[in-house]
Formats: structure tokens, C-alpha cells, sequence
């Protein structure tokens, strides 16, 4: 599974990656030609408001405050009575004083970056995009060749009972590293820490941590660090899926998991991994997923959790370098439970395929 991973990662780098930037530098210039006209229809064609009600949250002030301006002149012009809004818009029509200046200095923006600034961005990336993809290629290869010496270095990874953390540990594994390896299931965790160090790890230690609560979080920096003495890489792998439309959720507040584990648990164990990673100018890996950007149906929950790692480990890269650096992977379909059908489904655990010793 590993070796496929690769070689199907070098291929879409190769190949994919360059053929896909090629076609968007086609397709790019048409469709910003076709954002200006529709930008241009709308500005025309205005939806009729008259009649229409509208609730805002956070209309008290600011960005809110001025799209309710906007509301309030629909209705003065369409002649709506205030007393006809629903409590909410009616006690922010209280507050809202001025309702020219600054909305019109926002639509005037907006016109401005439409028109102006949009097709003059995406022309200068049409021009670096080959540039920047031909770097990535070179760091590439060049990462293929010089690898980091892993030997006698120490290796934290979330969700590694089964899946891509599991294939992880092998590898890292093969590479000399001593592993922590922490999930729910411990039975798992004991076959592949055997494993781990029949392939040539020095010393494994298995954790059963939930990733969502913090103290447990805690709890597996501090024993890796008691036990091994320090912390070289921390990978953040650990997840869960989620599938279901919007349209058939009864409890949303069964989704909470999916941030939970998806989110917090890996920001909790970089949060206290971080000054020991400082000390090895260690690397943080994060596993996002090709979703963050791809945005397929019946995925939200997950697509939300995914580029909301991507958002907050971007912003890392910059608080945290130049003492520990940041991966975050945006994988596509890899076989695994998760891809075998276990998942979320209407907010509870659920597989839908035969899988042993799932929870
Ligand atoms: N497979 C893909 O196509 C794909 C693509 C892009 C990204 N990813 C991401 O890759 C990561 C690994 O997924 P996978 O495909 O290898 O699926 P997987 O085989 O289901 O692995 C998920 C791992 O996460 C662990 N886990 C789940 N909830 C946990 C919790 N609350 N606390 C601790 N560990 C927990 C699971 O162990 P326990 O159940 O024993 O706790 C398991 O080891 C996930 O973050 C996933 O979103 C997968």
C-alpha cells in the first residue's frame, strides 16, 4: 500500500500535476471573462426584495450592520413598514444610523476588484504558474534523493491502528525511528507495534488516546517525551469520516465529532507537542484530504474539518518556523477502512461494509 502510495504521488506530480495547471491557464482567462459577466448581470438584474424577509446575525455593527442598510433601503424604496420586520431587523433598525457611506464604499470595492483587480491576478498567475509548478517538480525530485536520516529519531503518530497511520508506522519504521503509535482500538495498536518492530524499529510505544479530549492529548505528548526523552516528528493522522447530505441530518448536533476528532484532535496534540519540537527543530504532519479543495456532495462535515486543517496549519508554517516546519497532505482515495465504508452516517458510527474489529 506504501509503495503504491508513492509511485502514484510521483506520477501525479510528474504528469497530473503540470497537465492540470496547463488546462486551468486555458480555462482560467474564460472564466474570468464569464465572472465579469455575471458580476455585470447581476449589477443589473437585482433580485426583488419587496415583500422578502431577511434575518442577519450580527447586524449590531459593521459588515452586518451595513447589509441590513442595504435591506432597510430595499424596503424605504419598496415602501415596507419597519414594524412589518420580525423582532430581530426591527431592533437593529435602532441601531443602524448611517446607511450611504460605507455600504456604497463596499459595493464601489467590489466593482473595483471585479473589474480591475481579479483578471489582473489571474493573469500574472497564469504567467508564474508554470514557474511555480516546475519548482515544485525540481523540490520534488529533490526531496526523492536527499531523505531525512530518520535513525534513532522519535515519531509520534495519531490514528495509527489502522489505514495510512498504520502504513506510516511501518515505513517510518523500516526508516530506524523509534514510534509512538496512539488510537482507540489497543488490540490493533499491539499487532502493528509488533510489526513495527519486526521492520526494524527500536522501540515502540503504544497509547490508547482519544484525540478529541484534551487531556489525552496532553497525556500521549508528555509519556512520548517521559519515555523517549524527545519529540522529532509529530504526525496527525488520526480521523474520521463523515457522509450525509444536508438535506437528510435529524440531530446536527451528532456532527460535532467530526471537528472534534478531525480538528481539535490535531491541534490539541500540536499545541503540546510544540516547545518539544522546538527543541529538535521537529516537523509537524498534518493528514487533510483533496476534499478541503474539491468540495464533493454529501461530504460537508468532512470537507469543513479538512480545510479547516489546511487554514490553521498554513497560518503554523508561519508562526512556528523556522524551528519546526509543517506537511500537510492532501490525499486523494487510498484504501482503508475509511474508504471501505466506515463513516458517519446521520451523525452515527456506521460501516457499511464487512470490517473486523471496528468500533
Ligand atoms: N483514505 C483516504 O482516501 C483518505 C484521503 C485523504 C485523507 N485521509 C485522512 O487520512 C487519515 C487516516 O484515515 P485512513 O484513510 O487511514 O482511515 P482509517 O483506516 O479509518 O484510519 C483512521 C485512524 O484514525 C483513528 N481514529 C479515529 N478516531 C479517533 C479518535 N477519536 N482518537 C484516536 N484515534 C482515532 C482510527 O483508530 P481507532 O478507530 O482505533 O481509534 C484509525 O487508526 C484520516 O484523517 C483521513 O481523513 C484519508
Amino acid at each position: 500500500m506504501a509503495s503504491n502510495y508513492y509511485s502514484f504521488h510521483t506520477l501525479a506530480t510528474l504528469l497530473i500535476t503540470p497537465l492540470v495547471l496547463g488546462t486551468l491557464c486555458v480555462i482560467f482567462p474564460f472564466f474570468c471573462i464569464f465572472r465579469i459577466v455575471l458580476f455585470l448581470y447581476r449589477l443589473v438584474v437585482n433580485e426583488n426584495m419587496k415583500g422578502k424577509v431577511v434575518l442577519i446575525t450580527g447586524a449590531s455593527s459593521g459588515i452586518g450592520e451595513e447589509l441590513f442598510t442595504g435591506v432597510k433601503r430595499a424596503l424605504y424604496k419598496y415602501g415596507s413598514p419597519t414594524h412589518n420586520l420580525p423582532p430581530l431587523l426591527r431592533s437593529s433598525t435602532r441601531l443602524t444610523s448611517n446607511f450611504t457611506t460605507m455600504a456604497s464604499n463596499y459595493y464601489s470595492f467590489h466593482t473595483l476588484a471585479t473589474l480591475l483587480i481579479t483578471p489582473l491576478v489571474l493573469g500574472t498567475l497564469c504567467v508564474i504558474f508554470p514557474f511555480f509548478c516546475i519548482f515544485r517538480i525540481v523540490l520534488f525530485l529533490y526531496r526523492l534523493v536527499v531523505n531525512e536520516n530518520m535513525k534513532g529519531k522519535v515519531v509520534l503518530i495519531t490514528g495509527a491502528s489502522s489505514g495510512i497511520g498504520e502504513e506510516l508506522a511501518y515505513e517510518y519504521a523500516r526508516r530506524g525511528s523509534s514510534i509512538v503509535i496512539v488510537a482507540r482500538r489497543e488490540e490493533q495498536l499491539r499487532k502493528v507495534a509488533e510489526k513495527a518492530r519486526s521492520l526494524g524499529s527500536p522501540d515502540v510505544l503504544s497509547i490508547r488516546a482519544d484525540v478529541s479530549n484534551v487531556d489525552d492529548c496532553k497525556r500521549l505528548v508528555d509519556q512520548t517525551v517521559n519515555h523517549f526523552g524527545r519529540l522529532d516528528h509529530l504526525v496527525n493522522n488520526a480521523g474520521i469520516s463523515s457522509v450525509c447530505s444536508i438535506n437528510d441530518v435529524t440531530d446536527i448536533t451528532t456532527f460535532t465529532s467530526v471537528m472534534d476528532i478531525n480538528f481539535w484532535g490535531s491541534v490539541y496534540p500540536t499545541y503540546f507537542a510544540i516547545p518539544h519540537l522546538k527543541k529538535t527543530r521537529g516537523k509537524v504532519f498534518v493528514n487533510s484530504s483533496s476534499v478541503a479543495i474539491l468540495y464533493p456532495p454529501s461530504l460537508s462535515f468532512y470537507t469543513a474539518s479538512k480545510a479547516a486543517l489546511i487554514g490553521f496549519y498554513e497560518t503554523m508554517r508561519l508562526e512556528l518556523a523556522p524551528e519546526i516546519s509543517i506537511t500537510i497532505a492532501t490525499l486523494g482515495f487510498t484504501d482503508s477502512e475509511i474508504i471501505r465504508g466506515k463513516h458517519l452516517k446521520d451523525g452515527f458510527l456506521q460501516v457499511e461494509s464487512e470490517l473486523a474489529n471496528v468500533r
